[in-house]
């Protein structure tokens, strides 16, 4: 299979969603050693690529996919140390499966070391954990339809008694509420930046979360997360046989 071999790999590394201590272990080993750095642009805190000492630092906001890849590929080659940088983890919304494909037809392969993903910073925020028992036993992880996306599945999917976490979803609150077919008065949160210092959670009910993200400013990198888990200790959870 093309991409195997161990001496021409790309490590794709999940940044965490902002907090730079939130980075693992193992990925902060990866920056350390980095020669290329590759990152996704304003969702990456500036701190973790300034700590690395890598010689090429390249943000790949705006760049086309053709150019990135040729340019993975090409320090690869190198025998450099190549390190593409995502935010939260690479698995969510990251867009790396068509870079992996690119990069395999050049005989790059690609390892993967996972990051915290903005969802649980979101959950961290809350003082929740998205499955209470008697709450939650589901969380569904989904987007909006929007510019990029032409149709999405919100009414069919908050029919049920799962915990929603809605990404890429910052301009459209007003539209992803008036979808959703749970109650009017389901709680509902926005997260905004969060695990950064300028961290903003807001709490509401599926009737009023959009008004208030309007109304604080919110029109980007925020998370709406829908559901009773929300509420945490509030949500009406019943104490689990794990500790009974
Ligand atoms: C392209 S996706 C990347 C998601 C990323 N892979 C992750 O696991 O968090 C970008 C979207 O993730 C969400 N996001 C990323 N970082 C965030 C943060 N620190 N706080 C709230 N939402 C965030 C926002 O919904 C944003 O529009």
């Amino acid at each position: 299979m093309p991409g195997n071999n161990p001496d021409t790999c790309c490590w794709f590394v999940g940044a965490g969603p902002g907090d730079p201590e939130l980075i693992t272990v193992k990925g902060k080993g990866l920056l350390d050693m980095a020669d290329v750095l590759i990152y996704a642009g304003s969702l990456v805190n500036p701190v973790l690529v300034a700590s690395s000492p890598a010689t090429e630092k390249v943000d790949s906001w705006g760049m086309h996919l053709d150019e990135m890849v040729a340019l993975m590929a090409d320090r690869v080659q190198q025998g450099k140390t190549v390190v593409r940088l995502h935010s939260g983890d690479p698995a969510l919304y990251g867009s790396i499966v068509e870079q992996i494909a690119e990069l395999r037809k050049k005989e790059i392969s690609v390892r993967i070391v996972s990051g915290v993903s903005s969802v649980f910073a979101a959950a961290a925020a809350l003082t929740t954990e998205f499955t209470p028992r008697g709450v939650s036993e589901t969380l569904i992880i989904t987007r909006p339809a929007g510019k990029t996306l032409e149709k999405d599945y919100i009414a069919e999917l908050s029919q049920y008694p799962a915990t929603l976490a809605f990404f890429l979803g910052s301009e459209h609150f007003f539209a992803i509420t008036e979808k959703l077919s749970c109650p009017k008065d389901t709680p509902a949160a926005v997260i905004f930046h969060a695990s950064w210092p300028d961290q903003q959670v807001l709490y509401g009910t599926v009737a009023d979360i959009a008004q208030k993200a309007q109304a604080a400013g919110i029109t980007k990198t925020a998370l709406l997360i829908v559901g009773n888990a929300v509420k945490g200790t509030e949500s009406g959870y019943q104490r689990s046989h794990l500790y009974s």
